[in-house]
């Protein structure tokens, strides 16, 4: 019999140590090196055979026609985030916080598929039956013929997978939970979850079948544990929403068969989750009119434009080092736009502490926000509301012009459509016609701060110089 060996794995990039330590060298993480048997370990030596390698028949890059056929679940913002569709024999993950409504997307795509006439299998390692039944009652499913079994052991799983004509859809709710005989470590380790994503993998390139796994989050955002199960799978989505929101955000991390810039917007109900197909007019629906530090922002996700609400507050400090809080936005981003703002235009917000949020719980990665960044907080210092039917878009470079960003043509389309009539972006969009807005270019920041200070309430005041000394 082999000897048990033992390594110490860290739980959350997988990194092996021969001895225990407090912090992962790899990832830098904590208190995460937990032991367990070395994969090595667990395969009896007698397998282990030196044998000739087979000789494998090499192909060439065409053929295989024309692109893969896609399985589309019929949820429409679902099918946009995987690139139109499942891919057959893909394997995607799909990870988020608890409670966020991962098992909740997951039944019902299943649900509509199975309604479709596929085979489509649930298989839940963290529900007893009855629970994902009481579910699907609530989201008004429970007539879809999906086949749910409650099992965590993956070789029982594939065994009942492989017995019947292979399913177009398995769901394994969560992959955390899935353990294999062939490994002695705990259920969750980084061993067992590797080893079970693999099996699983295996079953989806040799049948076709497209497997989702649903992967839980650790506090700080990563996929638990498998961050080593990233690089196996094909995609990688994420769920997201801010807690006390009632939207909720699919976006592709990693996709091989599709862009990874798309996201999918729902929102949860009593009822399930319901597609938002027109996310913009919902991000804008608690507009503060007329209230100074807001800024409508006119953005692109993926193929999508997507109209958000900036929100700025700038209050006065006596802190040495004053605080930057940012929800939604890169904060090294907003440094930097504070300080062009300070360098290039005069406006100094080092007296003050400076609060950014993207409302509705988006979270914008696009360069284009800096103009309405910069509008929203000069809005706030200055308590001058923005016109409220004016939409901002530009990236602002560190000497305060303003550059052009990709899209524009679709962004004021998008604001055209939801009703506002004026348009600040940088001069290279000059000329864009667009039914019924009104297109201010404008080439530098300095510009949009001179607008703002010549309309402020309390004429005379000064932007500059630090308003509050005294
Ligand atoms: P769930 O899908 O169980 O989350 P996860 O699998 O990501 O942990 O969703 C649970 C939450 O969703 C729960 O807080 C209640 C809410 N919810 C609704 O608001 N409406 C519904 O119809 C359902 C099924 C859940
Ligand atoms: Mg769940």
């Amino acid at each position: 019999m082999a000897k048990a060996r033992h390594s110490y794995v860290c739980q959350n990039c997988g990194a092996v140590y021969p001895r225990w330590t407090g912090k992962c060298d790899a990832c830098g993480g904590w208190n995460t090196i937990s032991e367990e048997q070395t994969a090595q370990a667990a395969v009896p030596s007698a397998q282990r055979t030196s044998r000739k390698g087979r000789v494998i028949k090499l192909e060439t890059l065409q053929g295989g026609g024309a692109e893969a056929p896609r399985i589309g679940t019929g949820i429409a913002e679902f099918d946009r985030v995987v690139g139109g569709g499942f891919v057959p024999g893909s394997v995607v993950l799909i990870g988020g916080d608890p409670g966020i409504g991962k098992s909740t997307l997951l039944i019902e795509a299943a649900a509509k598929l199975a309604l479709r006439g596929k085979r489509a299998i649930y298989v839940s390692g963290e529900e007893a039956i009855a629970q994902v039944r009481m579910r699907a009652g609530r989201l008004g499913l429970a007539d879809a013929p999906v086949e749910l079994m409650a099992e965590t052991n993956v070789e029982d799983v594939l065994a009942t997978l492989k017995a019947d004509q292979p399913p177009v859809l398995v769901v394994v709710d969560s992959i955390q939970t899935m353990w294999t005989e062939t490994q002695e470590s705990a259920p969750g380790t980084v061993t067992q979850v590797r080893s079970a994503t693999q099996l699983l993998l295996r079953f989806a390139k040799t049948t076709g079948a497209c497997i989702v796994l649903i992967g839980h989050v650790t506090k700080d955002g990563q996929i638990a544990g498998p961050r080593v199960v990233e690089h196996m799978v094909d995609a990688v989505l994420s769920f997201e929403g801010e807690g006390g929101h009632a939207f909720r955000i699919l976006r592709a991390l990693k996709n091989r068969f599709g862009p990874t810039d798309e996201i999918g917007v729902f929102e949860m109900t009593g009822g399930g989750l319901k597609e938002v197909a027109n996310p913009s007019e919902l991000f804008l629906s608690e507009r503060d009119l007329g209230s100074p530090g807001t800024a409508v922002f006119a953005g692109i996700e993926g193929s999508r434009p997507l109209l958000v609400e900036i929100q700025a507050l700038a209050a006065p400090t006596t802190l040495g080092t004053p605080r930057r809080a940012v929800v939604g936005w890169d904060p090294n981003r907003l440094s930097m736009i504070l300080a062009v703002l300070e360098a290039r235009c005069g406006v100094r917000l080092s007296g003050h502490d400076v609060y950014l949020n993207v409302a509705g719980g988006l979270r914008i990665v696009e360069p284009a926000a800096d103009l309405a960044v910069a509008a929203a907080l000069v809005s706030a210092l200055t308590g001058t509301p923005l016109p409220a039917d004016a939409v901002y878009f530009g990236e602002v470079s560190l000497s305060g012009a303003i550059r052009a960003v990709p899209q524009a043509a679709a962004r004021l389309k998008e604001a055209g459509k939801l009703g506002f009539t004026r348009a600040v972006v940088p001069d290279s969009g000059r000329g864009t016609a667009s039914e019924g807005l009104q297109v201010v270019a404008i080439g530098s920041l300095a510009s949009v701060v001179a607008d703002l200070a010549a309309r402020a309430p309390r004429p005379r005041r000064s932007v500059a110089g630090g308003a509050e000394d005294g």
